[in-house]
């Protein structure tokens, strides 16, 4: 499978007008993502998600690195890029909030060189299937934020890209029309060889829809991992440990300096190892003092956890050898 996007090592800084403060907003990043893939570029609010998409649409220019589409480069070769990609962006930016639903999506079908005859059946298609029939002749303007989501992307899909960027497509919709649109993003995520990002900080869109994710924090990619891999290696990693003694306040320091992530009290320990090995090392600490070991399982960890691990731990993982 070829790789049709490749992000490489972009970097941008936002310089605020007033104070000159330099805020780096997305340092360094890499990934890549193959033909057919839909890609989840996860992050908390203020990783770098928007910043990233942004690049990789065109709408920035990266201080440092570069973005290929199909081999085009987004900056270089702009127009041959673009040609490739539909981008759904917060505050719906791909509609215009004059024209009516429909012909929104006349608009921008006849923008990529369709024919009227070519695309009223599939109009018809996406009106019925997005629920949106009922409101066909009426404004942008008029519709809801949760019925603009629907449209905005539903116009991404007429215009029959072969690469479709999602920024957020769910943030700030009730739970109802969140759902909805969910199983529309199954949809267009199932329309046979679409190439998907969907920046999200919404971990079930990820866990639903994605085959791989990329998770960045702080303008960092901190992994990237197919999601059952990445909660398989962290499934190895996580134990329980059920103590017969309290832990001294020596071993809790040393507990603290080789694992940043583990909890204890009331002689349960939870914690993460960062490599298999490190077991060993954790058993040194807890027979320095003899401390009576009752019982030690493996937890199982969730997709939330692992997120919430690599966002707070320190740093990268190391990544399991078998991953494409
Ligand atoms: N236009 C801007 N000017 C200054 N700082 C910005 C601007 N846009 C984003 N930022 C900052 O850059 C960082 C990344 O933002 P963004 O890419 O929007 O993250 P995300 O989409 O993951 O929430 C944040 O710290 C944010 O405050
Ligand atoms: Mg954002």
């Amino acid at each position: 499978m070829g790789k049709l996007i490749e992000v490489d090592r972009v970097k941008k800084v936002y310089k605020k007008r007033k104070t000159k403060e330099r805020i780096t907003a997305v340092d360094h990043v890499s990934f890549h993502v193959n033909k057919g893939e839909i890609l989840g570029l996860l992050g908390p609010n203020g990783a770098g998600k928007t910043t990233t998409i942004k690049m990789i649409c065109g709408l920035l220019v990266p201080d440092e690195g570069n973005v290929m589409i199909h081999g085009y480069d987004i900056v270089k070769d702009r127009l041959k890029a673009l040609r490739h990609i539909s981008a759904v962006l917060e505050g719906n930016r791909n509609l215009y909030w004059r024209l009516t639903v429909k012909e929104n999506l006349e608009y921008f079908a006849g923008n990529r060189g369709f024919g009227r005859r070519e695309i009223t059946p599939k109009i018809e298609e996406l009106l019925v299937r997005f629920r949106l029939k009922e409101k066909e002749n009426e404004l942008v303007n008029n519709l809801s934020r949760g019925m603009q989501q629907k449209l905005a992307i539903a116009v991404a899909m007429m215009a029959d890209t072969d690469i479709i960027l999602l920024d957020e497509p769910t943030l700030g919709l009730d739970v109802e029309t969140g759902y909805e649109v969910r199983k529309l993003l199954r949809y267009i995520t199932e329309e046979e060889g679409k190439t998907i990002i969907i920046s999200t900080h919404d971990m079930p869109v990820v866990q639903d829809l994605c085959h791989r994710t990329v998770i960045i924090n702080k303008g960092k990619v901190v992994a990237d991992e197919k999601v059952d891999q990445l909660i398989q290696l962290f499934d190895t990693r996580a134990y329980t440990i059920k103590l017969g003694d309290p832990l001294t306040d020596k071993q809790v320091l040393e507990l603290q300096q080789a694992f940043p992530m583990y909890e204890y009290g009331d002689r349960l320990l939870n914690v993460t190892l960062e490599q298999e090995n490190d077991i060993y090392l954790l058993m040194d600490i807890l027979r320095g003092n003899q401390t009576k070991i009752e019982k030690i399982d493996r937890t199982a960890v969730n997709f939330e956890e692992v997120f919430m691990k690599l966002v707070k731990g320190a740093g990268e993982y190391e990544k399991v050898p078998s991953s494409s």
